[in-house]
């Protein structure tokens, strides 16, 4: 798959990668939750043994968060040097990295065997445009077993304008009352409308169904973060 500009951007500024789980957690709520659910999803249907896809997995969270009781070989993607070696530091550092391969690349680059068992995909979706979405799903649904669950978690929106934009100004206020600048809160707000693709719900549901991957339930809700279990199908 080639790379647009904005999966290369943790490797255009020297510090994002770094700074990222600081960042992360100070800006998107409920962010830790996201992966203490994946985790218990996972776990709950998983053996100790077990294949598990970690798409944009840079960073480390994924890594460090999910199953750590258990066997379960994770296989990390994501295009970003920079965001890789940081998921390389802390599998180190948390002592699993004997269990993970982190690959620099995207899910096209990995055979297209379906040998996982479940999969991941957090904070990434949003980051690419409506084809590239449906790209990826498919992509990963093709490597997926039969039956095996698929954590998502990224911005989906209702289809509702005003609510949208209310919705983006309450996470803005949210922001600021915890310390943030402002002005740097509303810069990054007019960022965020050119880099990321909000789809609709029905339209994210709608990409899943093309690519064979059936709704199974909506897990969390805050703000826009939005994340479900999906499953490919049998
Ligand atoms: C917001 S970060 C999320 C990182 C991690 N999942 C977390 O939640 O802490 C988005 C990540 O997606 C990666 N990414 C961007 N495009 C991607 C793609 N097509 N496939 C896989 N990862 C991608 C970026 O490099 C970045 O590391």
């Amino acid at each position: 798959m080639e790379r647009n500009g904005f999966e290369r951007m943790y490797d255009y500024f020297e510090n994002l990668a770094t700074e990222y789980l600081d960042k992360a957690k100070q800006q998107i709520p409920a962010y830790e939750t996201l992966f203490r659910l994946a985790d218990c999803l996972l776990a709950r249907e998983l053996p100790d043994f077990a294949e598990v896809l970690v798409v944009g997995g840079g960073g480390g969270q994924e890594i460090c968060s999910i199953g750590q009781d258990k066997d379960w070989r994770m296989t990390v993607v994501d295009p970003s040097e920079q965001m890789c070696r940081a998921a390389n530091a802390r599998a180190e550092e948390a002592g699993v990295a004997k269990r993970c391969e982190i690959r620099v690349g995207v899910v096209s680059d990995l055979p297209g065997e379906a040998v996982f068992d479940a999969a991941t995909c957090i904070l990434v979706l949003h980051f690419l445009d409506r084809n590239r979405q449906l790209e990826l799903l498919r992509e990963v649904a093709s490597r997926l077993r039969p039956g095996a669950p698929f954590v998502v978690a990224h911005l989906v929106a209702r289809d509702d304008p005003g609510e949208n934009e209310w919705m983006l100004k309450l996470w803005s206020d949210l922001l600021v009352r915890l310390g943030e600048d402002p002005e740097v809160v509303a810069r990054r707000n007019e960022d965020r409308q050119r880099e990321v693709t909000m789809l609709s719900e029905e339209e994210f549901l709608d990409l899943c169904d093309q690519a064979g991957l059936e709704y199974q339930a909506r897990i969390s809700q805050t703000l826009h973060f939005t994340q479900w279990l999906l499953r490919k199908g049998e």
